[in-house]
């Protein structure tokens, strides 16, 4: 009895189950031209330093505190310490402020870093555009940028997500952030679901690439911030190398605000942005009961006020739901682990990556399992986030093609090509999801979905004609 439940559950048990199903959802009959992705050579335009002696370069910002009146800046000058000052100011006022950041290097097998500074903002208004300065009275480079900061939190703020992961740097990559830079959605701020350079694709995972990948996403993560996720390709895990210690260039150069929500770590952590609260997990640390990021986790669901931030969202590299034959299953641990409670808590939507391809999810749940049940298969649930992977930014390993068949019930639509998505929220009730993909117009829309708030709207009504 025992016996025949637990096979029934295994991995083949559960494969052949899904057979079982007959109406999944879309799998996009969409023919991408084949062109393979390799990576830009390193004398790209987009990879070319600023002009001048030690300009500051790679200059990225990130939100620098819980709430979103906090920034904080980061750049590279790559030969001397020069200025850790950022100036700012208000458009249109001509009195400066500024505040000191720190600078730090890093070794990475034979590599030394440049000098990398990180800055943090505080107390800054909301809802206001903000010119800063970075690498004035350090010789004639400096260099002036602009931001916006995100409204207050509030229900019905409107506010607009782009999405982009595993991006990489290949002539897809180039195109993938060309897109999304010229969609008329206009993102306001990135989420950005891991796997950033690909540098650890290299030869001793040569830190060069991840300086010009720096340089290469500064057009627009100097002007917005990009909520940075860890991805597989963070971990620089190399032993063979004498580099033991995982996360050490990604945790040396993208800084994020994890003690202003109480994390332990930069790899967890969560922001208000407007009328969103973002949970952001690392599916490459510990997370089983009593770790740092479970206990962590489960402090963040009570500080969740829906009123205040009606949409819950969660980013993590690895997918929990993906029907792709590639990375199959892999997102299981940290599923049995956390679905539980994204439904208990009404999470809205979770985006992730590690999947080269797009996924969109029906609002599914798989929690009633308990050994001896053998309730083991995805239902319909009200109650359950939808889960995006959108790993499909473009990076040298290429699309994924090979699905699962047939498409899984859980499975609303599926396209292997590269694209990046908009999360459009229009007030506390609905927002509207949509995934661009880089063959077609800036404008044009190749899946979308209206997603009606779970706490405000608990259960679907007929969804609306189009956006
Ligand atoms: C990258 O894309 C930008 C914007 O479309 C373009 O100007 C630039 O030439 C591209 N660079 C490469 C190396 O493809
Ligand atoms: C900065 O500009 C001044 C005046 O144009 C020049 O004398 C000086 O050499 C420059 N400094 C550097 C580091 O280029
Ligand atoms: C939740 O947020 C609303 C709006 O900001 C506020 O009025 C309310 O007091 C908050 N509730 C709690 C329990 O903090
Ligand atoms: C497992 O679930 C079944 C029903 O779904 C329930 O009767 C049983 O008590 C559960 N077992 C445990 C250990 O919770
Ligand atoms: C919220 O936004 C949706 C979509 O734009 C709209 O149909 C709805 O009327 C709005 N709700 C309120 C209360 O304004
Ligand atoms: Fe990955």
């Amino acid at each position: 009895m025992l016996d025949s439940v637990v096979l029934s559950c295994s991995l083949l048990g559960l494969f052949l189950h899904v057979v079982e199903f007959t109406d999944g959802g879309i799998t996009s009959s969409f023919v991408r031209s084949v062109d393979y992705s390799l990576d830009m050579p390193l004398n790209s335009d987009v990879f070319r330093p600023p002009p001048g002696y030690n300009a500051p370069q790679q200059v990225h910002i990130t939100q620098g505190d819980h709430e979103g009146r906090g920034l904080i800046v980061s750049w590279v000058t790559p030969d001397s310490p020069g200025s850790n000052t950022v100036y700012y100011w208000v458009e249109g006022s001509k009195k400066k402020k500024y505040v000191e950041g720190i600078v730090l290097t890093y070794k990475y097998f034979r590599y030394t870093s440049g000098y990398i500074h990180h800055c943090t903002l505080k107390n800054l208004e909301f809802d206001t555009t903000y010119y800063y300065q970075l690498g004035l009275g350090d010789g004639n480079f400096s260099r002036t940028f602009t931001f916006t900061t995100p409204p207050s939190p509030g229900p019905d703020v409107p506010y607009t997500f782009g999405i982009i992961g595993d991006l990489g740097q290949t002539f897809d990559s180039n195109r993938t952030l060309a897109h999304y830079q010229k969609n008329p959605a206009k993102g306001q701020t990135l989420l950005f679901v891991g796997d950033l350079s690909y540098a650890d694709n290299y030869p001793f995972h040569d830190n060069v690439r991840w300086d010009t990948w720096g340089r290469f996403t500064e057009g627009s993560a100097a002007y917005q911030p990009w909520i940075w996720t860890a991805g597989n390709h963070e971990l620089d895990f190399a032993p063979h190398l004498g580099e033991h210690k995982p996360f050490i260039p990604y945790k040396s150069r993208y800084h994020v605000p994890f003690e202003a929500s109480g994390s332990t770590s930069p790899l967890w952590y969560s922001i208000k942005r407007a009328s969103a609260y973002i949970i952001v997990m690392s599916s490459y640390s510990a997370f089983g009961k009593y770790t740092p990021q479970y206990e962590w986790l489960e402090k963040e669901w009570a500080k969740v006020n829906r009123t205040q931030t009606p949409w819950l969202l969660v980013l993590m590299h690895c997918p929990l739901y993906n029907s792709y034959a590639d990375t199959y299953m892999e997102g299981e641990t940290m599923r049995v682990m956390y679905e539980p409670w994204f439904v208990e808590h009404k999470v809205d939507v979770v985006f992730a990556g590690h999947v080269h391809a797009y996924e969109r999810s029906e609002r599914a749940s798989n929690i009633a399992y308990n050994i001896t049940n053998g309730l083991c298969d995805p239902i319909k649930d009200e109650s359950a986030p939808i889960y995006v992977t959108i790993g499909d930014g473009g990076n040298l390993e290429g699309l994924v093609t090979e699905m699962t068949e047939p498409q899984p019930t859980y499975s609303a639509y599926r396209e292997a090509s590269f694209g990046h998505g908009i999360f459009d929220i229009k007030n506390r009730t609905h927002a509207f999801f949509s995934w661009h993909r880089n063959e077609d117009g800036y404008a044009i829309v190749a899946d979308s979905k209206w997603l009606l708030n779970r706490f405000w709207k608990p259960s679907e009504v007929p969804p609306l004609a189009s956006a």
